[in-house]
């Protein structure tokens, strides 16, 4: 099966959008969440429908060199997203150039290896320090990290640890020494902060807490 991981955009945007609530259902076994009166996770009683939740989203793309949304597709159809924040889009308290801020895979492609490879392609995607953060009780997820963090380098942490976004088990690791896994496509370093968005306090780009 072929794995693809596109940077989406304004042409399939709403393709992880139509995905997302499907995400959200799967994590709240996790997170303990219920959603709003209108059965939208995620979103207060104001936000009535999908399309309204849809349009919360699009700071995704609009924030080229900070958000970066990858589509997964398996053999050209979508199999879920990887959605990866840079620094200048992260709260201060996250040390790190890069976070998995939501990963989700349907479950047509797990168990099958597309998981894995749209992981470490994302991480080939992009030079610097990583975090990826799970739930205590996501025992899959945490199984799943394990395993690719710990495939793609011998040199990670591990720890459970009250977060910014609440008590997590952690993953961090550092790949600017690695060589490039991006192949043929440009790989990312964090952007630069300018003088405009510290005084702007242009940091934290409320992407929503993440549940990678
Ligand atoms: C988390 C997710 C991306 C993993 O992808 P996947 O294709 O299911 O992962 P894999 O099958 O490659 O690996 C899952 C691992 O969990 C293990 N596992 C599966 N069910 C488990 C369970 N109930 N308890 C403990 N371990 C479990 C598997 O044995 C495997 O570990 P191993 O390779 O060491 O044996 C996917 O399940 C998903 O999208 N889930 C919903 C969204 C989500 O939770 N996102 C947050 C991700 S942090």
């Amino acid at each position: 099966m072929s794995v693809e991981l596109k940077l989406s955009d304004a042409t399939d945007a709403h393709v992880i959008q139509n995905l997302w609530p499907l995400y959200q259902h799967d994590v709240s076994e996790f997170a303990s969440s219920i959603p709003n009166r209108h059965g939208l996770f995620g979103v207060d009683d104001s936000v009535t429908t999908l399309a309204a939740h849809a349009a919360r989203q699009a700071r995704w793309w609009t924030e080229p060199g900070a958000l970066f949304p990858y589509l997964i597709l398996a053999d050209g159809r979508p199999a879920g997203f990887n959605l990866i924040a840079a620094r200048a889009c992260l709260a201060d308290a996250i040390d790190a150039d890069f976070v998995v801020h939501e990963f989700f895979v349907l479950h047509a492609y797990r168990g099958r290896g597309v998981a894995e490879e749209a992981a470490v392609r994302g991480f080939g995607m992009h030079e610097g320090t990583w975090e990826i953060v799970t739930y205590p009780t996501h025992a899959r997820a945490i199984a799943f990290w394990r395993r690719v963090v710990r495939g793609y380098t011998s040199a990670y942490s591990e720890e459970e640890r009250d977060h910014p976004w609440g008590r997590r088990v952690c993953f961090g690791f550092d790949n600017a020494s690695r060589p490039s896994e991006a192949g043929p496509q440009e790989t990312v370093r964090p952007a630069p902060e300018t003088a405009a968005d510290t005084v702007r306090g242009r940091r934290c780009c409320d992407t929503g807490g993440g549940r990678a």
